[in-house]
């Protein structure tokens, strides 16, 4: 799969000739690499093409990537409300053009009145309907918050000029796509049964048809006037707090006013040439994805192959170890102690992997968390930017299930989270992405829940060279880790990196999952041989990345999921 130079080199020529704004659908050809839209300045990635023009047409304006995160969020709000969102929360890695990273957390919240058992029944077993369904399932949504802060660290436009077109999009409406109209109908049980009264989703909408939010054009023109205060301490947020309350949930004025989105110090660490800057907790991702690909480093990976045997082994082992970690030691920093340095450290990462052997899986059941001495849902989305200017974010958010918690506010024009079942509800049971977690991840007040989203920016030889991301639940770091190593040790393009058929394994279930009819049945008999259990019926999608390379003549070229709508734009 190594890719000739001068074949790409020649392929990328051709395709920039004449760029303006252009859109990934120009893009690939037979027997050539396949290879995404290629722009020279700037670019967005996101689930849907509105979203990643609107980011766009921002930048174009003159903004920077801050700007156009701002604007693409809230009309992926607008045209995605499967994962897009004012009722959830995210996470931002950037790297600036001075070479400066950092991250943001606006992720959820427990609310006051939460408790650690609060979705266990009499006998002490969980309701996962609780947890998942309707407004008990609801955490402190950090969306708005999130957005204003990165507009007042870093934004360089007024807001009323970034949400201006996001308003008219909401009017003006969307086109709904057939992917969108399958989802509609799939959940359509669930949206009847959180729901009291019907929704603008159970108005039939079918392929091709507009939907236009005007409920939530007006929230978005109030939060223009207002700013965050609109929804943490203003109309907005009463009439959210009510619409709540009435269905039974527990949020309160006291909860909105106290969220804020805080400024993180992102996990960084070597990968041979390639500085990786991804999500510090509360999210597992940036400390499970330098765990895996530290444990890998010294192995041969290019020379075994993409998705070979050997390949599929050693990931699938330093997967299998990472995520019995993250089980135990990870959590929300601001109520748990987690041995961050430790946890990613050379000597302690090649201890994990001493029992690793090419000959037989290593079974689950034998590996627990590392000793550490002193220490006892695709239903996201993701979107990348790359500005002008040098900057680069990557930013991946969430309602967790798709539609969240499936209540919607009318009012509002949204849809709510579900985020509270990425808690632990109760030691050793798993959530609705068979996440197993312990104390560390236990609900309590004000605390964030533990999550997988993995926002990552990469440089290679001290230059921004990636940003990479995507939904997928628990498949989120090893989506993200597949595809940094599709590029870096297997040679793809952006746009096959995304492509390339994924695989999974989390330690438990015991088991790896495959896209399904991806791989080749004499290599997964081979794997079987060697005791490892393989699921290749049920496995859902597995990650639908979004990223922006950076070429070696300096042009971007982008890597839109066609697992999905997603759309790559720029210029
Ligand atoms: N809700 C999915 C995650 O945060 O990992």
């Amino acid at each position: 799969m190594r890719l000739k130079l001068y074949h790409y080199l020649f392929y990328i020529s051709v395709l920039i000739a004449g760029f303006s704004c252009k859109t990934n659908t120009e893009s690939a050809q037979k027997d050539k690499p396949i290879v995404g839209l290629i722009t020279q300045k700037a670019m967005v990635v996101s689930a849907r093409e509105e979203a990643s023009k609107i980011g766009t047409d921002i930048m174009k304006k003159g903004g920077n990537a801050f700007d156009a995160m701002v604007g693409t969020a809230m009309a992926l709000a607008v045209t995605y409300p499967y994962a897009g969102n004012l009722g959830g929360g995210g996470f931002m890695v950037y790297r600036l053009a001075n070479g400066k990273t950092g991250a943001l957390d606006y992720r959820e919240k427990a609310p006051l009145a939460a408790s650690k058992d609060m979705y266990l029944d009499d006998k002490g077993d969980p309701i996962p309907e609780k947890s998942q369904l309707g407004a008990m399932a609801v955490g402190v949504p950090g969306t708005i918050a999130g957005i204003f802060e990165v507009h007042k660290k870093f934004g360089s436009l007024p807001i009323e000029e970034i949400l201006t077109p996001v308003v008219q999009l909401a009017k003006r409406g969307f086109v709904i796509t057939q992917k969108q109209e399958k989802r509609f109908i799939q959940y359509k049980d669930l949206f009847f049964e959180a729901n009291e009264d019907t929704i603008p989703i159970l108005r039939g909408y079918k392929a091709n048809d507009t939907l236009k939010n005007i409920q939530l054009a007006k929230t978005l023109e109030r939060i223009i006037k207002n700013g965050a205060a609109e929804l943490y301490n203003g109309e907005s947020g009463q009439k959210l707090v009510d619409f709540i309350q009435s269905r039974g949930g527990i949020i309160t004025m006291d909860d909105l006013a106290q969220y804020e989105a805080k400024w993180r110090k992102p996990i960084q660490f070597q990968y041979k040439n390639l500085t990786v800057t991804s999500m510090s907790p509360p999210s597992s991702g940036g400390i499970c994805l330098a765990q895996i690909m530290k444990m890998i480093e010294s192995y041969d990976l290019s020379n075994y192959g993409h998705n070979s045997l050997k390949s599929i082994q050693i990931i699938t082992e330093a997967e299998r170890r990472a995520y019995a970690d993250r089980s135990f030691y990870l959590g929300d920093p601001d109520f748990v102690k987690i041995p961050v340095d430790t946890l990613i450290s050379e000597s302690y990462l090649s201890d994990r992997m001493l029992d690793f052997s090419f000959d037989k899986a290593t079974l689950s059941s034998d590996i627990n968390c590392g000793i550490i001495p002193g220490y006892e849902s695709d239903e996201t989305t993701h979107y990348s930017i790359a500005d002008q200017f040098g900057n680069a974010i990557s930013v991946t958010t969430t309602l967790n299930g798709a539609y969240g918690s499936k209540l919607y506010v009318p009012e509002l024009g949204f849809f709510l989270n579900n985020e509270m079942d990425d808690f632990s509800t109760k030691s050793g049971v798993p959530n609705m992405f068979g996440l197993t977690g312990a104390e560390a991840n236990a609900i309590a007040p004000e605390k964030r829940m533990l999550s997988s989203m993995t926002p990552t920016i990469v440089e290679k030889d001290g230059k921004f060279w990636m940003s990479v991301g995507t939904p997928g639940g628990a498949t989120i770091i090893t989506s993200v880790l597949q595809t940094i190593l599709n590029v870096k040790e297997f040679g793809m393009t952006m746009q096959e990196a995304v492509n390339a058929p994924r695989f999974h394994h989390q330690w438990l279930p015991d088991v790896i999952i495959f896209e399904p009819k991806s791989f080749d049945n004499i290599l997964l008999d081979s794997l079987r041989q060697k005791g490892y259990q393989i699921n290749e019926e049920d496995a859902k999608i597995i990650g639908k990345v979004d990223g922006i390379l950076v070429l070696p003549d300096g042009s971007l070229e982008g890597g839109a999921d066609k697992r999905g709508d997603d759309t790559a734009v720029g210029f």
